[in-house]
C-alpha cells in the first residue's frame, strides 16, 4: 500500500543525493556558518538580498543527510521571497519540527517531508542548523550559529 512516508524518505534521500543550490555565491550579499557542534557538521549559507527580498541563496559545506536535504528544501523554498515572507516561513518549519500541534502538511509542499523528524530529537537540531542560520542572517546576527 502507497506509504506518505515511503514520498517523504525519496524526497529527502533526493535532495541529499542531488542538493539543489548548492555551492557558493560568488554575488552574494551575506555569507554565515551553521555548525552542530555534537557532530561537528558545518554548512554555510549565501545568500544574496535587494530590497528585503531573497534574490538567490545557496549552501555548501558538510553534514548528514538530513542536515544536507534541509538546507536543499531550505534554499528552494526561500528564492524569491521577502524577508518578511522568510521569517514567517522558518516560524512555520519550525513548528512543523518541534510541536506537538496538528499539522498541515499541504500546506508546507516538500518541506512537510522533514516533519518526522520531530519523533528523533537528535535530528530536530539537523534539520534546522541552516533554519536557523538563515534566520540569524536576516536579523543581521553576524555570529556563526551553533545548533546548542
Ligand atoms: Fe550532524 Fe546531523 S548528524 S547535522
Amino acid at each position: 500500500m502507497f506509504d506518505i512516508k515511503d514520498l517523504y524518505q525519496e524526497v529527502i534521500v533526493d535532495h541529499n543525493k542531488n542538493p539543489r543550490n548548492f555551492g557558493k555565491l560568488e554575488d552574494a550579499t551575506k555569507t554565515l556558518e551553521g555548525f552542530n557542534p555534537l557532530c561537528g557538521d558545518r554548512l554555510t549559507l549565501y545568500i544574496k538580498t535587494e530590497n528585503d527580498q531573497i534574490q538567490d541563496i545557496s549552501f555548501d559545506g558538510s553534514g548528514c543527510a538530513i542536515s544536507v536535504a534541509s538546507a536543499s528544501l531550505m534554499t528552494d523554498a526561500m528564492k524569491g521571497k521577502s524577508l518578511e515572507e522568510a521569517e514567517r516561513l522558518f516560524d512555520q518549519f519550525h513548528n512543523l519540527i518541534t510541536s506537538d500541534d496538528e499539522l498541515d502538511l499541504e500546506q508546507m509542499g516538500k518541506l512537510a517531508a522533514l516533519a518526522g523528524v520531530r519523533e528523533y530529537p537528535a535530528r530536530v537540531k539537523c534539520a534546522s542548523l541552516c533554519w536557523h542560520t538563515l534566520h540569524s542572517v536576516i536579523e543581521g546576527d553576524a555570529t556563526p550559529v551553533s545548533t546548542e
